[in-house]
């Protein structure tokens, strides 16, 4: 699949205002600054997504389309504490709601800083994803920030700890910056959505 032809479809504060609910559907989730909008735009060679430094940036659920029945989602991110609490909940009602209801949803993509990965946030929304029997790849993002050693024993130690889950974990080391784990990605999503 040729992500770079991906163009924004919408912003929706809630699941009622998404595209139709109907062929395949990958989101990037994780916690807010853990780099899933920088991989979405790395993953499609745009500007899609809005990126920040400051955490919290994206608060809409923001649908991209490669064709009619294919699309990628930037999802709020959890875990952010700096925020006001009834935007928090607003959007964290959102989220869980797009993870209950959403049919067309066939693979997340969790997103962790590679430096603290598997924050208690992370492990719910792994586990909810084996429940649903979801398949998840998780990206350890912003792997540039560790040298090649560090990188390397950060994600046996992830794979070790998600190998004892029993459901379908794929684990790579990425980076928005200098595209490592891209191939990786377009591998994994090419399985999810051509089947
Ligand atoms: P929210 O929308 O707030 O939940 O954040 P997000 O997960 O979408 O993170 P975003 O992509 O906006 O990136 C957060 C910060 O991390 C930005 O300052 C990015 O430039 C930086 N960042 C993202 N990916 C990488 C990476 O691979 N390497 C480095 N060094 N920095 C990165
Ligand atoms: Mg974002």
């Amino acid at each position: 699949i040729k992500y770079n032809t991906a163009s924004f479809v919408t912003s929706a504060p809630d699941i009622t205002k998404l595209p139709a609910d109907t062929g395949i559907e990958v989101a990037f989730a994780g916690r807010s600054n853990a780099g899933k909008s920088s991989a979405l735009n790395t993953l499609t060679d745009q500007k899609l997504a809005r990126t920040s430094k400051t955490p919290g940036r994206t608060q809409l659920i923001n649908t991209f389309e490669l064709d009619a029945d294919k699309r990628l989602i930037d999802l709020p991110g959890y875990g952010f504490a700096k925020v006001p609490i009834e935007m928090k909940k607003k959007w964290q009602k959102s989220l869980g709601e797009y993870l209950q209801k959403r049919q067309s949803l066939k693979g997340i993509v969790i997103l962790m800083d590679i430096r603290h990965p598997l924050k208690d946030l992370d492990r719910d929304l792994i586990n909810w994803a084996i429940g649903s029997e979801i398949p998840v790849l998780a990206l350890l993002t912003k792997a540039d920030k560790l040298k090649q050693g560090a990188r390397k024993a950060q994600v046996l130690h992830v794979r070790r700890e998600l190998s004892e889950l029993d459901g379908d974990i794929t684990v790579h080391a990425f980076s928005s910056l200098k595209g490592t784990g891209l191939p990786e990605v377009g591998k994994k999503l090419d399985e999810w959505f051509l089947g």
